[in-house]
């Protein structure tokens, strides 16, 4: 469609309105975290602009929200020159100092009356973002403080940046600066499901932060958890602040995520004060913070009391000492996990680490115990990663007697005594034997949780119980447990009546959502929210399995590897298998009515690809159908509603005009979907 074809005004008009209204959904979900409306309807919202875009791929702006999935990989970072320099902090550890800090401002401004503020220091990547007119065009890190890497594609995968300022005066020029991170929560997933696919954890959400903001192909960052809070300014034009919690206030109104929380201190006690009570909430935060950062609010002193050439003296990080304890690795165990990945584990003489008694560290993989020489019986400085999940620092080597063990990774795994092996280009151990009865359990475990099928009364000793007694080999074995309640009630602690609601709690997880099923399944990366995708895109699952790994990738949020880790799962013939099973066993693999990402022009019918279209790929081609409602499939028939043909397009399309199927071109198909 050309521009100047008629509607395309309309369509201007209707793409801005979505427009901002999806920023303001995104911003509700993702700054405020109050959502108005439902994902559904939000996913409407976004497919109707999607479809305005695509046919009329003019009217595509840098701000749109459409625009969050961050475009193909980059071969390397361009540099780009910060407007003016980033510059960091002095660190201090002690109150005296910061002490000294507060005389040395005093003395610098004599006369004057100002305040302190505090904030938390958050533990992430520092940024920049320039916004132009309002536009966010570019994204870098801080690189030397003068020029830094243009992530501008990184950074326009973080939902909570706003790629376009709200405000009726957006300035010519904003150079907004804070911090990118990863939350606790969203770490430790990050973790756990890396670990699950065999590939090396990060040692910490900073690490795993900073190594995403690396990575070049922005649909990989896109699967990543990161996070943005704003709380400074670079360089401006046509805006000033008077103050730091001005400044915070007015980034706050034009939809940044700004410091959960700030003090504003008049003196150096107040200051104290105010640090004593950031201190003890430190753990309620959702993110790692690694202490306070102290600024002169009234932003007139800052020229007045300057800078040296790294830091200004207007301000200083107040730093936590990382919460350590000290103990004993009595043991080192390793554990199985549901895909057959060995985890070992220190079993440690119980320590106070941050509030909470720890026991076990993680050891994550041999190569992490080898470089840090972890031994049974060394004493060890323990720290909690992500204060979540404890992990051992170092080992302390002077304290050793000569006693201590050397770790080997078992060469059978200790759950089921098959060999035990490691896939090239993984750092993990695997035990190979899909029977072994540890990855059995964390699969089934997995599959009843919460998270997935939420099925009562199948809790973890009783996964185990029933393991061991041969009565479960894999999930669909749980929906043949009604034929056995004998052998069930023969269990201990089982009676007539758990039994009674065991079953009944079986009976329920079948009426659970699509979505439920396909997280149960666990197919490594795809967590709940990638489920959620899933089900969103696709009807039921043989839609899903039919779908090659582009058109996968084709969908936003799914990149390059989970693609490949669906295709792989639904290409092995044990897992395809239990997956009939399951399904003949009554889970549901549909999407319910009404679900679908749109109002369904195309519901219940099936359109046939042929040829080269002008602008969209195939994999896009076939997501609008999906998304309409429709089926794609690859033959002509009777039953077949449309062939959307291209250039080129061959015998399908001969086959489609003999049986007088309605042949359509891309731009009636866009039309179609649009409507
Ligand atoms: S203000 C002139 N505020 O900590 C620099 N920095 O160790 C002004 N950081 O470089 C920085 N939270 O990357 C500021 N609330 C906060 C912060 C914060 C984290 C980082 C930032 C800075 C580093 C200094």
């Amino acid at each position: 469609m050309s521009p100047q074809s008629p509607g395309s005004g309309d369509s201007a008009k209707r793409a801005a309105q979505l427009r901002e209204q999806l920023s303001e959904h995104n911003h509700r979900y993702y700054v405020l975290a109050e959502p108005r409306i439902s994902d559904r309807e939000y996913d409407a919202l976004y497919h109707e602009l999607q479809v305005i875009e695509s046919e009329n791929p003019e009217l595509i702006t840098t701000d749109t929200p459409t625009q969050h999935v961050g475009g193909a990989p980059l071969e390397a970072f361009e540099n780009v020159a910060h407007g003016t320099p980033m510059m960091s902090l002095n660190n201090t550890y002690s109150r005296d100092e910061l002490a000294e800090f507060d005389q040395r401002v005093c003395r610098l401004l004599p006369e004057e009356t100002f305040t302190y503020t505090l904030e938390p220091k958050i533990d992430g990547v520092a940024v920049s973002l320039r916004y132009e007119d309002g536009i966010l065009t570019v994204g870098a890190t801080r690189g030397d403080g003068k020029t830094g890497d243009d992530i501008t594609n990184n950074l326009h995968t973080i939902r909570s940046i706003p790629l376009r300022i709200h405000s009726d005066r957006a300035p010519a020029l904003l150079e907004v600066r804070g911090e990118v991170f990863m939350t606790r929560h969203g770490f430790a997933e990050l973790n756990a499901s890396r670990n699950e696919a065999g590939e090396a954890p990060f040692a910490n959400p900073r690490n795993a932060t900073a190594g995403t903001m690396k990575l070049l192909d922005p649909r990989i960052v896109a699967e990543r958890p990161l996070d943005a809070v704003l709380y400074g300014t670079g360089a401006m034009q046509d805006v000033t602040f008077d103050t730091h919690i001005e400044l915070l206030e007015t980034l706050k109104s034009m939809r940044f995520k700004t410091p959960p929380r700030i003090w504003q201190c008049d003196n150096i006690e107040s200051l104290a004060a105010a640090l004593d009570e950031l201190e003890a909430s430190r753990h309620e935060f959702p993110f790692e913070m690694d202490g306070a950062v102290i600024k002169i609010n009234e932003r007139r002193f800052y020229d007045m009391v300057g800078a040296t050439a790294k830091s200004p003296r207007w301000a200083i990080a107040f730093k936590y000492e990382p919460e350590q304890a000290q103990t004993r690795v009595n043991e080192i165990t390793i554990q199985v996990g549901r895909t057959g990945v060995l985890t070992p584990v220190a079993e440690l003489e119980p320590v106070l680490v941050a509030g909470t008694t720890v026991s076990r560290a993680t050891l994550h993989n041999a190569e992490d115990i080898s470089r840090k020489d972890v031994r049974a019986g060394d004493h060890v400085i323990i720290e909690k990663a992500g204060e979540i999940i404890p992990a051992v620092v170092r080992v302390l080597t002077g304290k050793r007697s000569g006693d201590e063990k050397e770790f080997r990774m078992p060469t059978t795994c200790p759950a089921c005594g098959a060999p035990v092996s490691q896939r090239e280009g993984e750092v993990a151990h695997r035990c190979d034997n899909l029977h072994c009865p540890a990855q059995v359990k964390n699969a089934i475990r997995h599959f009843a949780g919460r998270g997935a099928l939420d099925i009562e009364g199948l809790g973890e000793a009783l996964v185990d119980q029933l393991v061991d007694a041969e009565l479960l080999k894999d999930a669909a074995d749980i929906y043949a447990l009604g034929d056995r309640t004998e052998e069930l009630i023969a269990l201990d602690r089982m009676a007539e009546k758990s039994a009674r609601n065991l079953l009944e709690g079986i009976e329920k997880s079948k009426q659970r959502e699509f979505w439920r099923s396909l997280f149960g399944l666990g197919i490594p990366h795809v967590g709940a929210g990638a489920a959620q995708t899933l089900q969103q895109t696709f009807a039921d699952l043989d839609e899903l399995r039919s779908a090659s790994q582009e058109t996968l990738e084709a969908i936003d949020d799914v990149g390059p590897i989970m693609a490949k880790a669906i295709s792989d799962y639904f290409a092995d013939d044990a897992k395809a298998n239990l997956v009939d099973r399951l399904r003949t066993a009554g889970l549901n693999f549909t999407r319910p009515e009404g679900a679908a990402n749109t109002a369904g022009a195309l519901t219940g019918m099936t359109v046939v690809l042929t040829g080269t279209l002008p602008t969209l790929s195939r994999a896009e081609a076939e997501a609008h159908i999906r998304n309409a409602g429709g089926k794609s499939s690859s033959s002509v028939s009777k039953k077949t509603s449309y062939v959307l043909a291209g250039e080129s397009a061959g015998s399908k399309l001969e086959k489609a005009q003999k049986l007088g199927v309605n042949i359509i071109d891309e731009a009636e198909f866009l039309k179609m979907v649009s409507d």
